[in-house]
């Protein structure tokens, strides 16, 4: 399972705690920044979040231009018209604030205005080392954990594709991970993205590409992810649940941008392209079943990812491990309500006629080929069949 080669890439500096935000200034004259443009998303401009952003700048005397026209699911279209705004001001870097969303916009704006073209042209395989400058990533949501990853991922607005980029571009010079910005993060975006942050870590873990630098990573994430993400969901002002799982979502996004994702993650973004489901929820829709799938060809690493999250323990062996994380996740995903497909309104018809197209898009991004089972496209298809038809769950 072990590599013996790993290119390990992290950010030059975090800076974590709460209240770490206020140091936005000292961070960007650490690294002779002074011109920033702030990459957001509506909600935080007109929630007012945004300002814990721009505050401590405009107290510094640092001015700043604001792009907020970023989407969930961040799309070409929305960046070509994020790299149209740079290209107006003299800016030095990019400072990405908010969820995934806007951090990824700002990465994939940083690519874009290196190269030029198109962002279809910067799709993995390919390597997207440059960026035009550089990024400062300040996370609103636990999370992503792409403060700390050399991922972004974008929609091509012509296939409904949600694409896969990676390299070196996309890498953030510098991330502030600051608990106290996601009290106001809803429930269901609070399970959601716990969930996503409890994948990253289990599949880098039990990815082929797993190492011991990320394993020492994933294994942390997945005892903090399973410690705390459902007093953060059922108490937002949990001010120690909020931290574990910030510092969780954070280790396991450097846990997998130095191993990988694998499988959930590959089927994961079909469901967002063609039907709209945040990240994190079709993640949780698909990680049950797939833990199923997969859990016989690597038994023993999904017994000890058993054993950190908390669903076994030392006295377990490892087949009874293996059992009790495939029936924990099923719990935890009525504990946090998420809804299967069906439950979250997709259409049937809709689902059964592109399964074939999601089975495709999912092979093609390369990750299910880091699972430890690889699947081939009709057992993709029979993965989706059965999540549809999983018992349904209230949303
Ligand atoms: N680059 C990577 O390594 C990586 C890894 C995983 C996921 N992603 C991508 O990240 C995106 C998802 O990011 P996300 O799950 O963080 O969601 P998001 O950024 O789309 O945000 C979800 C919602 O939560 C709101 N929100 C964010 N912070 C908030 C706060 N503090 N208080 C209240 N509301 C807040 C946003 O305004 C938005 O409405 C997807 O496009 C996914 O593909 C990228
Ligand atoms: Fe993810």
């Amino acid at each position: 399972m072990t590599v013996v080669n790993a290119s390990i890439a992290a950010p030059r500096m975090l800076q974590v705690g709460g209240g770490a935000v206020r140091q936005i200034a000292e961070v960007l004259t650490k690294f002779g920044l002074s011109r920033p443009l702030v990459v957001t998303d509506p909600f935080m401009v007109s929630s007012g979040h945004v300002q814990h952003c721009l505050e401590p700048l405009a107290a510094a005397g640092i001015a700043v231009t604001v792009f907020s026209d970023t989407v969930p699911d961040p799309t070409d279209t929305v960046i070509e018209a994020g790299v149209a705004e740079l290209r107006r001001g003299n800016f030095d870097c990019l400072i990405g604030f908010g969820g995934g969303s806007p951090i990824d916009t700002a990465k994939a704006m940083a690519i874009l205005a290196a190269g030029g073209g198109k962002m279809r042209d910067y799709k993995a395989p390919v390597q997207a080392d440059r960026g035009a400058l550089p990024v400062i990533a300040i996370p609103t949501t636990a999370g992503t954990g792409s403060e700390c990853t050399r991922f972004t991922v974008i929609t091509d607005t012509e296939c409904d594709e949600k694409m896969l980029i990676s390299g070196l571009g996309a890498l953030p010079l510098a991330a502030i991970v600051d608990y106290e910005l996601t009290y106001s993060v809803p429930p269901r975006t609070t399970a959601d993205t716990g969930v996503d942050s409890l994948t990253h870590a289990l599949e880098a873990f039990v990815s082929k590409r797993a190492n011991p630098f990320s394993d020492a990573l994933a294994v942390s994430a997945m005892a903090l992810i399973g410690r705390h993400i459902r007093t953060a969901y059922a108490e937002p002002r949990n001010a120690a649940a909020r931290e574990g799982m910030m510092l969780g979502a954070t280790q396991a996004g450097l846990a997998f941008s130095n191993s990988s994702v694998a499988l959930v993650h590959g089927m994961s973004r079909p469901i967002g392209a063609h039907f709209h489901v945040p990240h994190g929820l079709s993640n949780a829709m698909l990680l049950p079943a797939i833990t199923r799938f997969s859990v016989g060809a690597a038994e023993a690493r999904y017994a000890d990812a058993a054993r950190r999250i908390g669903f076994a323990d030392d006295r377990d062996a490892d087949a009874a491990a293996t059992a009790k994380l495939v029936a924990g996740l099923e719990t935890l995903n009525t504990e946090l309500s998420v809804p299967n497909p069906a439950a979250y309104g997709i259409d049937e018809a809709a689902w059964n006629g592109k399964m074939a197209l999601m089975a495709e898009q999912a092979l093609a991004s390369g990750s299910p080929a880091n699972n430890p089972r690889v699947p081939d496209k009709a057992e993709i298809m029979d993965l989706y069949r059965e999540v549809w038809t999983g018992a349904p769950r209230n949303a």
